[in-house]
């Protein structure tokens, strides 16, 4: 018996964050690694129109990869096509969503920032985190317009722009009455990459909540529930990964992914 492939989904390179978790978490699991990189950013997407490419790209990666589970490692995905993907395909999916509940639950300030895509800021999903667990909490909510590119960019060997990252998270830096914001949600899967260069422009120090250990320890969960045991079977650990674009449209990513351990990328070509 092969170890279980799981399928990590994202837009483009900020769903690593998740997968390094995942690699941590299971050693020995298969990893596919895909990136809807012909569709990035999907921040910047009309929600009916992004669900539909959800669901499309989904179909051919599952077909294709044929996983035991697959993991969402989107905020701005899983926030508006999770339902929809599970009704959809008879498999289980564990999802990204802003870490809200543990944040409310962590901060002492009562002011909690949540930084994540303009896409994720809008949705539904995310006022219903709100209400539903920090109503006792200023949940001080920003879209961050460029901050995926940024991170990207960063990933294809381009300095980071300081000056352009501060001004990106600045307004969840938040002070009223003598208090304020204690803790920063990254409700984008892309803003782990840019830990340290945050650090260089927060304008005071907070904790950042990055989800991705939490959801590495869902997967092995659900696949230890649904008896995919074989995870942890000591067989050399397997990478690959797939693309929705051509080569062209990927060259410049490519050694970041093999610098992370995806080497052998396929393209599958899927155009908007
Ligand atoms: N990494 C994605 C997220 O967690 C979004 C990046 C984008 O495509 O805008 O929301």
């Amino acid at each position: 018996m092969s170890a279980a492939r799981i399928l990590l989904f994202d837009s483009g390179m900020g769903g690593l964050t998740v997968a390094r978790s995942v690699r941590h978490e299971l050693p020995f699991a298969h990893l596919v690694y895909a990136a809807d990189n012909a569709a990035f950013p999907y921040g910047a997407w009309e929600e009916q129109a992004l669900v539909k490419r959800i669901l499309f790209v989904m179909g051919e990666l599952i077909e294709r990869v044929e996983p035991a589970l697959v993991v969402v490692a989107c905020n701005t995905a899983s926030t508006i096509a999770l339902a929809q993907l599970r009704e959809t395909f008879s498999l289980p999916f564990v999802g990204t969503v802003p870490a809200i509940k543990p944040a409310a639950a962590q901060t002492k300030s009562g002011i909690v920032g949540v930084l994540a895509t303009p896409g994720t800021v809008r949705r539904e999903y995310t006022q219903a985190l709100i209400h539903d667990f920090a109503s006792h909490c200023h949940v001080v909510l920003h879209g961050a317009g460029r901050m995926a590119e940024i991170a990207e960019r960063k990933l294809k060997g381009v300095p980071v722009n300081l000056g352009e990252l501060k001004a990106e998270i600045a307004p969840v830096f938040h002070e009223e009455e003598g208090r304020r914001t204690d803790i920063v949600v990254l409700g984008c899967t892309h803003y782990p990459l840019l830990a340290d260069e945050m650090a260089k422009v927060e304008p005071w120090v907070v904790r950042y909540i990055d989800p991705a250990p939490a959801i590495a320890r869902r997967v092995a969960d659900v696949l230890r529930d649904a008896e995919v045991q074989d995870a942890s079977k000591p067989v050399p650990p397997h990478n690959s990964v797939l693309l929705t674009s051509s080569r062209a449209g990927a060259e410049d990513a490519l050694p970041a992914y093999a610098k992370l351990g995806f080497h052998l990328p396929e393209f599958l070509d899927l155009r908007v």
